[in-house]
C-alpha cells in the first residue's frame, strides 16, 4: 500500500522535522499522531489547537504564499475568464492556516473568488476570525474570500468543471503519508479533477520525488481518464527538493 512504502515514511519524518521542529524535539503523542494519522480530523483540530497562540500566525507546509508567488500568479491570468463578468476560482484543498489562498485573494490582479477549504474547524475558525480582524484588501475590488469545512474527497458542492485553479499544498502528502489515507487521496484527486475547468490546472505542492508521484498520479488519474502531468522543480531547502506537480485535463494542454 503506497501509505506504508517506506521511502514516503522516511520523507515524512524529515519533512516534519523541518514543518514541526518543536514537536519533534519532544516527541509528544501529536508528532506520533501527525506521523500515522495525517488523514484524520481529530489529528488536525489538535494539532491547529495545541499550536494556536495569543496572536495568530499562519502555518505553513514546506514554504509559504511568498515562496511560490511569481509561480502561482500567472496561472490567474492564464485561466482567466473569457467572460470579464466571471470571478476567476480558486480552490486550496486543506488550506490549514496557510497565508496561500489570502495571498492570492490580496494580490491577484483579474477578480479572483478564492475559496480555503480544510476538514479541520478549527483551522477554518481561525483563519475565519484573522481575515476579519485584520481586513485584507485585494487588489480587485471584486475579488471574494470564502472559507469552508469540507472533506475535500467529497466536492459534490461545487459544480463540475467550474474551478480555474486547484491547489493543494502538503494535503495529499498528508493522506499518502498516512496509514489508511491512501483511498481517501485518490478520491480527492478525482474530485479535484471533476470540479476542474477544461482549461484550468491543478497544481500540488509536494517533497515526493516525481519517481514516485507521476506513476501515481498518471494511474489515479487515468481511472478517471482525463489528465496530463508534468512537473516543475521549485528549488531546495534544508537539502529537500520541492516539487509542483501540474495537472491538466487531456487534450486541452
Ligand atoms: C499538511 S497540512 C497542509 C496545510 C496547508 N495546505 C499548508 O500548506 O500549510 C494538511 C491539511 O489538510 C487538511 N486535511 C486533511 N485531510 C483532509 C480532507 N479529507 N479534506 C480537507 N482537508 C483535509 C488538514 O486539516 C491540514 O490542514
Amino acid at each position: 500500500m503506497a501509505a506504508l512504502l517506506p521511502s514516503r515514511l522516511t520523507r515524512f519524518r524529515a519533512a516534519s522535522r523541518l514543518c514541526f521542529p518543536h514537536l519533534c524535539r519532544h516527541h509528544s503523542s501529536l508528532t506520533h499522531e501527525l506521523i500515522h494519522n495525517m488523514d484524520k480530523k481529530e489529528t488536525w483540530d489538535r494539532f491547529y489547537t495545541e499550536n494556536r497562540s495569543q496572536s495568530f500566525r499562519h502555518f505553513d507546509w514546506f514554504f509559504s504564499y511568498r515562496a511560490v508567488s511569481g509561480f502561482l500568479l500567472p496561472f490567474l491570468s492564464a485561466g482567466g475568464p473569457g467572460d470579464a463578468s466571471r470571478l476567476v476560482q480558486v480552490l486550496d484543498l486543506g488550506c490549514g492556516t496557510s497565508d496561500i489562498g489570502l495571498g492570492l485573494f490580496r494580490d491577484s490582479p483579474v477578480p479572483v473568488q478564492v475559496h480555503c477549504a480544510d476538514i479541520s474547524p478549527v483551522a477554518i475558525a481561525m483563519m475565519q476570525r484573522q481575515v476579519s480582524e485584520c481586513r485584507l484588501e485585494p487588489r480587485n475590488s471584486r475579488s471574494e474570500l470564502r472559507f469552508l469545512e469540507l472533506d475535500c474527497s467529497d466536492l459534490s458542492g461545487f459544480d463540475s468543471h467550474s474551478v480555474d485553479l486547484v491547489l493543494d499544498k502538503g494535503t495529499t502528502d498528508a493522506l499518502l503519508r498516512s496509514r489508511d489515507g491512501g483511498e481517501r487521496a485518490s478520491r480527492m484527486l478525482c474530485e479535484a479533477l471533476q470540479v476542474l475547468r477544461r482549461s484550468g490546472s491543478f497544481l500540488q505542492f509536494s517533497d515526493e520525488d516525481p519517481d514516485a508521484r507521476i506513476p501515481w498520479l498518471e494511474s489515479e488519474s487515468g481511472g478517471a481518464g482525463r489528465a496530463s502531468v508534468s512537473v516543475q522543480g521549485l528549488g531546495t531547502h534544508r537539502g529537500v527538493c520541492y516539487y509542483s506537480y501540474i495537472l491538466t485535463h487531456r487534450g486541452v494542454c
